[in-house]
């Protein structure tokens, strides 16, 4: 009797026990690691097929036509850098809500009145769900394919019959089960699985392939992590829930780039391009109010305007709370850091909070500037003026370093009507209206000149910056 080879797999990672464990010693999740059948037990009383011998071929083949697909769709072409690859296949994550289907069935819908086949099989919702959600987004008419199948086989002989269609669509990678393996639906073993066999399709036929994969993270979902470095570009859908802004970013992008994002907003009627994200980004603005400073960055290609807003208030705890929503931790503690050893301004007794509006999420080093402007707003009760921007970085030692793409970002910020910005020193000659700070003590002497309350110890230790 053969006995039934079982492996222990954690659902987070991937990694292969030989017994159930709580925690995963390679990633350190807990409560992940789910039994499986093993590769080996997975077809049994097959013998090793001998290999088939096939023709390798030289780099310098005749290319295929039509290397890319634009979708229609602007904002998702972007990040995908300039549309479909043939034969290639995307991943798109994202929390469950955030808007995958809504994005996927709009972009097949354009890609059909291109008259492109396009199919779209949901593993999730039936037929009927698809059709009233398209009828909500006023695509009824576009001849996108539909179907609610989650069976790998059957799908991947359905869209081998007849034309092949220039994109699949396959929502979600989760809820795809292929007869190879005996895992559940869900699990490592049946994403991994059937994500090869939509591999094997798209590089066979041409055919590009979406496929959707759920962000969890508890772990109980197979993540689709497994999958992504299987896939020719992960593709994350993010945005916070009470905000409508939504965010497309590549995490990978075999070709393409990685930095560029797409910015739509969530309508009653679906997902709307943002051509000009800077404007919805600075729409709520709080004029005025101390805090705030509007920070010129650069996301990818595209200059891109934000409001930074903190909070600086005497704290009640014996260790003060430093938040930050938008922007990487350390670089708030290593601007707090500066403030303090530089430039005199004792924050040890306040609480921090830091937030860029709209959900949005920087991780440009330029924003430094931006940063620290509002923080010492907030805390001299300040406001900045209305009209100027900042960015620039922050060097351990207190001076303000020159950043890319100086022109860009002055260029974006006069357009949006900034007649000021604040930049590093040598950004020079750009723009008439623009001042330079050499140093960051510079400027927290200047903004704390204007304060309503007076900065403890601060003022007086920064004189001389
Ligand atoms: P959905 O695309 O189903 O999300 P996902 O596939 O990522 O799970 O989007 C669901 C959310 O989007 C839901 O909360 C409702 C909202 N929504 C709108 O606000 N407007 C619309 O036109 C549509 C179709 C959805
Ligand atoms: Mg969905």
């Amino acid at each position: 009797m053969a006995r039934r080879e079982t492996s222990f797999i954690c659902q987070n990672c991937g990694a292969v026990y030989g017994r159930w464990q709580g925690k995963c010693d390679a990633c350190g999740e807990w409560n992940t690691i789910a039994e499986e059948a093993s590769a080996r037990a997975q077809m049994p009383g097959r013998a090793p097929r001998k290999g088939r011998l096939f023709a390798l071929e030289p780099l310098a083949g005749a290319a295929h036509d039509a290397p890319r697909l634009a979708s229609g769709v602007a904002e998702f072409d972007r990040v995908t850098g300039g549309g479909f690859v043939r034969g290639s296949v995307l991943l798109l994550g994202g929390d469950p809500g955030i808007g995958k289907s809504t994005l996927l069935i709009q972009v097949a819908a354009a890609l059909a009145r291109g008259r492109h086949r396009s199919v779209y099989i949901s593993g999730e919702e039936a037929v009927a769900q698809v059709r009233l959600r398209a009828e909500r987004l006023g695509l009824s008419s576009a001849s996108v394919e539909l179907a609610a199948e989650t069976a790998i086989e059957d799908i991947v002989a359905t869209l081998g019959d007849g034309e092949t269609p220039r994109l699949v669509i396959i929502d979600s990678i989760q809820t795809m089960w292929t007869d190879l393996v005996e895992s559940a639906p869900g699990t490592v073993t049946q994403v991994r699985a059937s994500a090869q066999a939509l591999i094997r399709f798209a590089k066979r036929s041409g055919a590009a392939v979406i496929l959707v994969g759920h962000v969890t993270k508890d772990g109980q979902i197979a993540g689709p992590r497994v999958v992504e470095h299987m896939v020719d570009a992960v593709l994350s859908f993010e945005g916070e829930g009470s905000h409508q802004f939504r965010i497309l970013r590549a995490v990978k992008n075999r070709f393409g780039p990685t930095d560029e994002i797409g910015v739509f907003e969530m309508t009653g009627g679906g997902l709307r391009e943002v051509a000009n994200p800077s404007e919805l980004f600075l729409s709520e603005r709080d004029l005025g109010a101390p805090g705030t400073a509007v920070f010129a960055g650069i996301e990818g290609s595209r200059p891109l305007l934000v409001e930074i807003q903190a909070l600086v208030a005497p704290t009640s705890l014996g260790t003060p709370r430093r938040a930050v929503v938008g922007w990487d931790p350390n670089r708030l503690s290593m601007v707090l850091a500066v403030l303090e050893a530089h430039c005199g301004v004792r924050l040890s007794g306040h609480d921090v909070y830091l937030n860029v509006a709209g959900g949005l999420r920087i991780q440009e080093p330029a924003a430094d500037l931006a940063a620290a402007a509002a923080l010492v707003s907030s805390l001299a009760d300040a406001p900045l003026p209305a009209d100027a921007v900042y960015f620039g970085e922050i060097s351990l030692s207190g001076a303000v370093r020159p950043v890319a793409q100086t022109a860009a970002r002055l260029k974006e910020a006069q357009k949006l009507g900034f007649a000021r910005a604040v930049a590093p020193e040598g950004s020079g000659e750009q723009a008439p209206a623009l001042k330079c700070v050499g140093s960051l003590a510079t400027l927290v002497a200047e903004i704390a000149a204007n304060g309503r309350r007076r900065m403890e110890n601060g003022r007086r230790n920064s004189a001389g910056g």
